[in-house]
């Protein structure tokens, strides 16, 4: 009879095994197992994932659930790295990335192309994307990393205010092309700036030199040094 019962998985684990988790939550604790070894993650995973059908008590995983673990179960400096980590969590729709895989049928070779969606739907690769399409597709997070930071097609952090593209190329930088990048460069570099800054080595529009393109518009000329202008001054 006893073994009978243990067989039967109680509506709690039933829910979270079926994948029912609610907000980011899996994201969650996903982000939590980040933490642990590559080589005793697996053990973790099982005992954790027993401790949230626990809290989950028959419905989904939900993420105050996740964070109870934390809390309650991992020691310091674990603890702050992984509460810092929710916090900066973007509010991103994760049906939308499931979505996005489910489209993907197929081995590591789709993973290029779930990225380059994922960054059209999201304006960015966020974190809790990355970790999903790693498991999906049974890659380690470490290379999608490494994927999506050495491509300049891809970012890993949000947009901010104006997406800057400046053409670094010879046409555009003897004119003054150069001198707007200094002075970009120079406001990122400081807190609280509004732009993220690109550079390229041609535009593709070397007559308008110098040529910069502000969240897609392009701008030539004295048009580009008088818009840049108005962003370094706001
Ligand atoms: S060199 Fe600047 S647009 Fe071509």
């Amino acid at each position: 009879m006893a073994a009978q019962k243990s067989a039967t998985p109680s509506p709690g684990a039933q829910a979270v095994a079926a994948g029912e988790w609610a907000g980011k939550s899996q994201a969650m604790f996903e982000r939590m197992l980040q933490e642990v070894p590559d080589a005793l993650r697996g053990i973790f995973r099982e005992k954790l994932m027993q401790v949230l059908k626990q809290k989950a008590k028959g419905g989904p995983a939900a993420e105050s659930h996740v964070t109870e673990i934390v809390h309650e179960m991992v020691p310091e400096p674990f603890k702050s790295n992984i509460l810092k980590a929710f916090t900066t969590m973007g509010d991103i729709d994760m049906k939308v990335v499931e979505e996005i895989i489910k489209n993907n049928p197929g081995g590591q070779e789709t993973v290029i192309s779930i990225l380059h969606a994922i960054q059209a739907k999201c304006g960015y690769l966020p974190q809790e994307a990355l970790i999903l399409v790693s498991q999906k597709k049974d890659i380690f997070l470490s290379n999608l990393y490494r994927l999506a930071t050495s491509y300049t097609a891809f970012r890993i952090k949000p947009l901010k205010k104006y997406a800057v593209t400046v053409c670094n190329g010879t046409g555009c930088h003897v004119k003054a092309g150069g001198q707007i990048l200094k002075e970009l460069e120079k406001k990122v570099s400081g807190n609280g700036s509004q732009i993220t800054l690109e550079k390229v080595r041609c535009l593709g529009c070397c007559d308008m030199s110098p040529a910069i393109m502000i969240n897609g518009e392009l701008y030539g000329g004295a048009q580009a040094q008088a818009r840049i202008a108005e962003i370094l001054h706001e």
